[in-house]
């Protein structure tokens, strides 16, 4: 079990605090056994004291003390006590017993037995000390009788009251400790069946996992882990179909082009001949763009490309996006025009953002038929840097205006080589800053694009 795992942390966290709880128990009962051992000894060393108290008598003027054996046996507890006794008159005059037994440290109260600590031949010891009036002694003489005993049966008692209790603490400890155990592997074992159903190398179908097994608060996590297998998979066939698609839009051009160049081989005739590999040379061209257009997209994708924020000038970009198509422009006959009402700054990837006007002013120049115009606009006066494309060809129908955003999407019947992947390349780079894409009509009739980006921080 590592450290780190939950197993480990949950039962560190539930058998620490119990094992702190159990050391202070322990403590406590310890306090508590040897309260009760102490009343115990002194509640014995009393009714010694008393004992001998008692049997001291006034007999013709004289005080005489006799120990009765009974205040010496009811400390026979079978541990070998030592008892030392001493009985001394009120005014100091010893009568019997050991005369060097330490006194009690308080005054004594009159018939109140005083307990006390001490030691004695070098043994730690119990007293205790007793005043008393003398049986039969007319003048109200006292005696004073001090009793200890070495601490054997205490410290026996002790350990019998306290090892009892703590073994059974332990015990307890112990069961608490293997149930957390079961507990926990029972507990977990949803968990690692989840862990074990998501490792299992069958698994390869993104289908979703089973959540009836899971405790309840684990739920929501095998449903959101299901919610994302689920995007995965929608975006794994997206890409499949992406890939089919791709490969399709490649094999008709390249089929041509095999058709083309086998006539060409063919053909004696050398004006059939120049036709055939000009129409090669086309389809060439057609495939090349195809793999130029597919090659961007997949940079303009999330994730394709490491993101940058540059701050990005409008203007600038789509000056330098119109120097690169001013031949394309005069070879179409159309007039191509930039007109910077106020500059516009936004940020993000400049090389993708001239990527799709690139895309927008292809479109304009291909699809505008030759004699007409073309402008591009760029006004970041508002709250949004906006850039827009104007044509006068014969733009895109209301109904036809969000499929054109698809990949590989033409509307029918329209001329020209391309593959329909422009547009999906403007859109990727619009969503991934931020922005939004619209589609109107400009004021000579023909297509408006809108492309609305958040404008750079001052
Ligand atoms: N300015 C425009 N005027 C009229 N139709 C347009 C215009 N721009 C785009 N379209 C229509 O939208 C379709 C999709 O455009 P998109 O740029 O995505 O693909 P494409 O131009 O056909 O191919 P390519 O990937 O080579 O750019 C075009 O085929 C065309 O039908
Ligand atoms: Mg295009």
């Amino acid at each position: 079990m590592r450290i780190d795992s939950l197993r480990f942390q949950l039962l560190v966290w539930l058998l620490l605090p119990l094992a702190g709880l159990v050391a202070l128990n322990v403590w406590t009962s310890w306090r508590q056994a040897r309260a009760t051992a102490d009343l115990v000894t002194d509640r014995t060393l009393d009714a010694s004291a008393r004992a001998i108290a008692e049997d001291v008598r006034f007999d013709r003027g004289a005080v005489d003390a006799i120990v009765p054996p009974v205040a010496l046996e009811m400390f026979d507890t079978g541990h070998r006590d030592r008892v030392f006794y001493r009985v001394v008159t009120g005014d100091g005059r010893l009568l019997t017993g050991y005369p060097d037994l330490p006194e009690p440290a308080s005054t004594l109260k009159e018939g109140v037995a005083t307990h006390f600590a001490g030691s004695y031949r070098g043994e730690d010891m119990r007293f205790a000390a007793l005043s008393y009036p003398v049986v039969g002694a007319p003048d109200g003489r006292r005696v004073v009788v001090v009793v200890g005993v070495t601490l054997a049966g205490h410290g026996a008692m002790l350990r019998e009251l306290w090892v009892g209790g703590f073994g059974r603490q332990l015990i307890l400890l112990v069961a608490v400790g293997v149930l957390v155990v079961i507990g926990l592997r029972r507990g977990l074992a949803p968990l690692m069946r989840l862990r074990d159903a998501v490792l299992d190398k069958r698994r390869d179908d993104l289908s979703p996992l089973p959540d009836a097994a899971v405790q309840s608060e684990l739920r929501p996590l095998v449903q959101a882990l299901n919610t994302y297998m689920g995007r995965v998979a929608g975006q794994m066939a997206a890409q499949r179909r992406f890939v089919a698609n791709a490969a399709h839009q490649l094999r008709t051009p390249l089929a041509l082009l095999a058709t083309q160049v086998a006539f060409a081989r063919r053909t004696q005739e050398p004006a059939e001949r120049a036709e055939a590999l000009g129409a090669a040379e086309l389809s060439t061209r057609h495939l090349a763009r195809l793999a130029a257009q597919l090659l961007v997209l997949s940079r303009v994708e999330p994730g394709g490309r490491r993101p940058r924020d540059e701050r990005i000038d409008l203007g600038d970009s789509a000056r330098m996006v119109l120097e690169g198509l001013a031949d394309l422009a005069v070879e179409r006959g159309i007039d191509l025009g930039l007109d910077v009402i106020a500059p516009a700054g936004t940020v993000g990837d400049g090389a993708m953002v001239r990527e799709a006007i690139v895309n927008l002013v292809e479109n304009a120049l291909r699809y505008t038929p030759p004699g007409g115009r073309v402008t591009v606009a760029v006004d970041g006066a508002g709250a949004e840097a906006v850039l827009t494309v104007d044509d006068s060809g014969p733009g895109i129908a209301p109904q036809e205006r969000e499929r054109v955003f698809e990949r590989f999407y033409r509307v029918p019947g329209t001329p020209g080589e391309g593959s329909g992947i422009g547009l999906s390349i403007v859109r990727e780079v619009v969503d991934g800053m931020g922005g939004a894409l619209v589609l109107g009509t400009a004021p000579e009739g023909g297509l408006r694009v809108e492309m609305r980006l958040p404008p750079a921080p001052p």
